[in-house]
């Protein structure tokens, strides 16, 4: 299957009891069981949520892992995950360049909690070498990145840091599985912001978590069950179809990129018209320019 044909079928059947094409919002909380222990596969929603399932398994077919974790934000994605692996005495070790809530999730919160956090220029892979050792627990990179769209290594990165049993996280929110396959290049856990590019309208805020260890969804995913963080299902029946707008926003960008190169001010202008109404909302000057670079 073509990406654009995965992000509207993958995972998602047309419902049964009435034929929908489209993914009904299960607005439930609690199911009924069969028999006091033996429920259809869902129990309460906060644990699973047939519309959010549906949602988790296109990303996880569009990321080519098993399953992937939905949460109410990208902040409460990540939050899954560090608390997931890392504990009192272990580093982490970030980039220079990283999202804001990162940066201040993991210095406000989990460094009071034990947690070593070491940030360098994770384009020195000298440095990063030296840096990384058996403390390591995690290395953590988005490439490109928020604000800056420094582009890093993941391949390089992931040989450094598994060489000292640590794990590599990629926040791939910029790129998107459609520009960038984080796990093919090595890494263990990937994140999104879906708020951005995945549902590209600036209408919802979800985030996304995801592990090559077939184990790993799931202790991430308990995690949004023991701790909260979920997030409502009329968003993850929206964000299910909005993924095709990438593939829209890459033409449009290219188209952009030729238009500027050409000195072309007619063909930049129709070019962004078209992608500001018919691609994804561009919410801020970053959005822009990251399409702008991503088509480079
Ligand atoms: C790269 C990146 N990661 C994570 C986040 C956090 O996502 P959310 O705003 O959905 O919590 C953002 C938000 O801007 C981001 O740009």
């Amino acid at each position: 299957m073509e990406f654009a044909t995965k992000t509207i079928h993958a995972g998602q059947p047309s419902e049964p009891e009435t034929g929908s094409l489209i993914a009904p919002i299960f607005q439930t909380s609690t199911y009924e069981q069969d028999s006091p222990g033996h429920d259809k596969g869902f129990n309460y929603s906060r644990t699973n949520n047939p519309t959010r399932q549906r949602l988790e398994t296109v990303l996880a077919e569009l990321e080519g892992v098993h399953q992937a974790a939905l949460f109410a934000s990208g902040l409460a994605a990540e939050n899954a995950v560090l608390q997931a692996y890392l504990r009192p005495g272990d580093e982490i070790v970030i980039s220079l360049d990283v999202y804001g809530g990162t940066y201040r999730i993991l210095n406000k919160v989990f460094q009071p909690l034990g947690v070593k956090v070491t940030q360098l220029d994770a384009s020195d892979l000298a440095g990063l070498e030296k840096a990384v050792s058996e403390r390591t627990r995690m290395v953590w990179i988005e490439t490109p990145t928020n604000p800056r769209l420094l582009v890093y290594d993941i391949a390089a990165i992931c040989k450094i840091a598994h060489a000292q049993g640590a794990l590599v996280v990629v926040d791939n929110t910029f790129a998107t599985p459609y520009f960038q396959q984080p796990f093919e290049l090595g890494a263990d856990i990937v994140v999104h912001s879906v708020t951005k590019y995945l549902a590209g309208h600036s209408d919802t805020i979800q985030g996304a978590a995801l592990a090559k260890d077939p184990g790993g969804p799931e202790r991430i995913a308990a995690l949004a069950c023991d701790t909260d963080g979920i997030d409502g299902t009329e968003d993850n029946a929206g964000a299910i179809v909005y993924p095709n707008t990438i593939a829209r926003a890459e033409a449009r960008g290219i188209a952009i990129k030729e238009a500027m190169a050409a000195n072309d001010a007619y063909g930049f202008f129709a070019a962004l018209g078209d992608l500001v109404m018919t691609g994804p909302t561009l919410t801020n000057v970053n959005d822009f320019r990251a399409i702008l670079v991503l088509a480079a």
